[in-house]
Order: C-alpha cells, then sequence, then structure tokens
C-alpha cells in the first residue's frame, strides 16, 4: 500500500503514524533517534512503513536529500496534495487561526510551490535586509544580557529553558515584527501556551485565538502608524498590497517558524557543549570559533528531525530507487547531516571542523528565510552564557534531563543549571 491509497491523515496525525523509534533518541540526545541509525548501511532513499499500514520514502543520504528540496516533482503544497500523508516543515504544532481555517493558506507560502510562492518569498526576502539582521544583532546581545543578569540576580540556580532560550527568540520576533513593549508580556504569554504541545488543548486553543487577534490588531496599528519594521515595510512594498489574512498568516508563519526552533537549537546546543567538556573549553579559549561551532552544532544536533517532507508530482527515480506519484518524501535531516560521504567522523562533534554545506536549514526554494537572524541569536546567546557564567553546569546527571522525543523538534523541556 502507497500513499496514494493511504486514509488521509492530517499532520498532527502523521507525527503517530511514524514508527516512534524514528523520533526517539534514546540513547544519545545528541544522535540520531535509534530507528534511524539502526537503518544505516540500508541505502541513501529507503521505504518507511508507516504505522497506518501506509509507505511513505525515507531519505538519508545528502546529495538525494539536496535533489528532493531542489527538484519541481517534490511539491511543499499540502493543499494541492491534500489526500498523501504529509508533515509540516516545522513543528506540527504552529499557532492555529480559529476560524475558518481555509482563510489560513492565504499566506502560509511554506506551503505552496513556485510561482504561488515566488510573490510571497521575494517580498518577504526583501524585509530580512543586512541593516535590519545588523540593528537586530545589538539588540539580541541587549536581550541575552538582560536575562543572564536576571537569572543572576535572582539566585544561582536556574532553568536555562523558560529563563533564556525561550524569552530570547520570542523578543526578537517581536523586534522584527514591531510589537510595542507594553504588550510583549501578553504575546510571549500567549505565544508560550500556543505553541506548548504539552499544555491542555482548550487552554492552547484559547491562547492561539487570542494570538490571532493579536496578530490582526498588530496588522492594522500598522497599517495606520508604519514604522521601521518588517509588517510595515510588508504593507508599503508590496504591489499588489497584500490582504489583512495575508499579513496575519506572514507573522504567524514567522512565529511558528523561528520561535521553538531557535529556542530549541540554543539551549540542546549548550547541553551539548556541557556533556562535551573539550569543546566547551576550546570554544571558552577561542571565542572566534563560536560562529564555526553554531554550524557543526546546528549540523550534529539537527533538530529538525523529520520535519522537512514533500509529496512527489511524478514518479521519480532517486538514489536508484523507483518512487511512485503521490507519495510521501521524508528527509531525515539527523542522517542527512552525517552522510559519511560528506563528513569524515560524522559523529564526533567538533567545533573546528572546516565549514561545509549542511540542510538543517534545508535547501532549494523552501531554504529557512530566518537562518541569517537564528545564526545570529544562536552565536550571541552562546557567546553570552559561556563568558558571564563560566562556571556554567547540570544541576542534575544528564540523564535526568527531560528530552522531547515526540516531537518532531527535538529539544530538552527543561536544562536546569548553576554557575557558582
Ligand atoms: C535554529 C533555528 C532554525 C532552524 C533549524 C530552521 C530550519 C528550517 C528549515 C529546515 C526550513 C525548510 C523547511 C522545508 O524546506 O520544508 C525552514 C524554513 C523556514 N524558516 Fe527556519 N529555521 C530556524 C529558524 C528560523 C527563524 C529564526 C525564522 C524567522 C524568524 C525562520 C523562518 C523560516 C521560514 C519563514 C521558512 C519557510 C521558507 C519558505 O517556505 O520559503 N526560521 N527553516
Amino acid at each position: 500500500m502507497t500513499t496514494e491509497d493511504a486514509p488521509q491523515s492530517s499532520p498532527t496525525a502523521m507525527r503517530q503514524i511514524i514508527p516512534i523509534d524514528l523520533l526517539e533518541r534514546d540513547q544519545c540526545p545528541f544522535d540520531p533517534p535509534s530507528g534511524l541509525r539502526a537503518r544505516r548501511g540500508q541505502g541513501a532513499v529507503q521505504p518507511l512503513p508507516l504505522n497506518n499500514g501506509a509507505t511513505a520514502w525515507l531519505v538519508t543520504g545528502f546529495e538525494e536529500a539536496r535533489t528532493v528540496l531542489a527538484d519541481p516533482r517534490f511539491s511543499a503544497d499540502k493543499m494541492r496534495h491534500r489526500d498523501a500523508t504529509s508533515l509540516q516543515p516545522h513543528e506540527v504544532d504552529a499557532p492555529a487561526a480559529p476560524e475558518p481555517p481555509k482563510e489560513r493558506e492565504d499566506g502560509f507560502f511554506v506551503f505552496m510551490d513556485p510561482p504561488e510562492h515566488t510573490r510571497l518569498r521575494r517580498l518577504l526576502t526583501g524585509q530580512f535586509t543586512v541593516r535590519r539582521m545588523k540593528a537586530l544583532e545589538s539588540r539580541v546581545t541587549e536581550i541575552a544580557v538582560e536575562h543572564i543578569e536576571a537569572m543572576k540576580a535572582a539566585g544561582d540556580e536556574a532553568d536555562l529553558v523558560p529563563a533564556f532560550a525561550l524569552p530570547l527568540p520570542s523578543l526578537v520576533i517581536c523586534e522584527l515584527l514591531g510589537v510595542d513593549y507594553a504588550d510583549r508580556c501578553d504575546f510571549q504569554k500567549h505565544t508560550a501556551v500556543s505553541l506548548d504541545s504539552s499544555a491542555d488543548p482548550e487552554e492552547r486553543a484559547l491562547a492561539s485565538a487570542e494570538l490571532y487577534g493579536f496578530m490582526q490588531r498588530l496588522v492594522a496599528q500598522k497599517r495606520a502608524n508604519p514604522a521601521d519594521d518588517l509588517l510595515s515595510g510588508l504593507i508599503h512594498d508590496a504591489d499588489p498590497p497584500l490582504t489583512d489574512t495575508q499579513l496575519v498568516d506572514v507573522a504567524l508563519v514567522l512565529l511558528g517558524a523561528g520561535h521553538e526552533t531557535t529556542a530549541n537549537q540554543l539551549s540542546l546546543s549548550m547541553f551539548a557543549l556541557l556533556e562535551n567538556p573539550d569543546q566547551l573549553a576550546a570554544l571558552r579559549d577561542d571565542p572566534a570559533l563560536i560562529d564555526g561551532a553554531v554550524e557543526e552544532l546546528l549540523r550534529h544536533l539537527s533538530i529538525i528531525q523529520l520535519g522537512v517532507n514533500r509529496v512527489t508530482t511524478a514518479p521519480v527515480t532517486l538514489g536508484g530507487v523507483d518512487i511512485p506519484a503521490g507519495a510521501t518524501v521524508i528527509v531525515a535531516t539527523p542522517e542527512v547531516n552525517r552522510d559519511p560521504r560528506q563528513w569524515p567522523d560524522p559523529d564526533r562533534l567538533d567545533v573546528r571542523r572546516p565549514r561545509s554545506p549542511h540542510l538543517a536549514f534545508g535547501h532549494g526554494v523552501h531554504q529557512c528565510l530566518g537562518q541569517q537572524l537564528a545564526r545570529i541569536e544562536l552565536q550571541i546567546g552562546l557567546r553570552e552564557l559561556i563568558t558571564r557564567l563560566p562556571g556554567l553546569r547540570l544541576t542534575v546527571p544528564a540523564e535526568k534531563i527531560p528530552v522531547r522525543n515526540e516531537m518532531l523538534i527535538f529539544g530538552v523541556h527543561s536544562l536546569p543549571v548553576t554557575w557558582t
């Protein structure tokens, strides 16, 4: 049975139909899930039986994954291919619009193919300017320092996830969208609940509705009083103009794509460095290594586990394997980024590893739009933690750190640390 005759499945259901050992990092939280590791040596493209009896195709080779993400026969259009079992590119639990769900698709360019995708993508790329990124760099430093100082002022222990890793990207998105200071507390509260898949579903739906309303008011405010921010820029630059629904969708896409990803990469990176003291010491001795270390941590940790996927629009032969039309193709990023044809000794974390392109931010037309911003947040976040808290260490044994095994975006639920 292929995905063509598989029962229709929502993205959330997809998480349930993936064999759990493909998502669980049950031995080392920094290595690919055991189910992926067990498939090593079985080919760069493998049929993957799903829990519902359907078959998807798993891509574990670097070159083959680049083909999937660059070849137009692999579609990201989830509306056109509703019948195929498909995953969302990021965590399945992006903030939801209340009603009507169809309207959400207006600006959800993540799930569009060219040429529909191209216009929104171009408009947004034009807003991620070097000048705006430079300005954000100094704000990221201020936000990072403020949060570390607040942790120190409150005692000598903290959970790095709520105290640092979650608020940093959330406040950076506030800066990007131009959210007023007075509204940031509400914004952060709604975002945290709306993106927390362990929260009570009713509470979560309420928070998503609040967030949607918040974005609608923000768009109205930017139309009335434009400022020097991304939303005002989109309102000003788009010709023909974007609708309010498109603008709200774009704001929600940026939040959904840029918040949980960066927060998890940040906390898991710090955890990995604490567990690899020689690598941490190398960074302390030579902070100039930080940019390369961030790339290596992105490659080594590959937190978007099986979240990058496509649907074939025609029969395709990939890596010598025939894939039918209408099939779901899943890029197994944790394995792709450890392809031994691409990196020597790929399972080793080495902050001095020579730079070489990885697929943690994807590839092709949907390649991460926020990667420059994510890099800034990770470089500054890690640098400030390492230099301002030289005694940083875990307060519990590493095996007691709760990991996000059930999630498409991997990471830790909490990271209790001390620095004295
Ligand atoms: C460590 C942090 C991040 C990681 C690992 C990450 C990873 C990715 C990946 C793998 C894709 C491609 C998905 C696909 O091809 O299906 C993607 C797309 C995207 N990312 Fe990120 N991302 C991160 C941070 C951010 C940030 C900070 C933002 C913005 C504030 C952002 C905005 C986006 C958007 C808008 C897309 C969709 C682009 C398109 O469809 O054209 N991401 N990201």
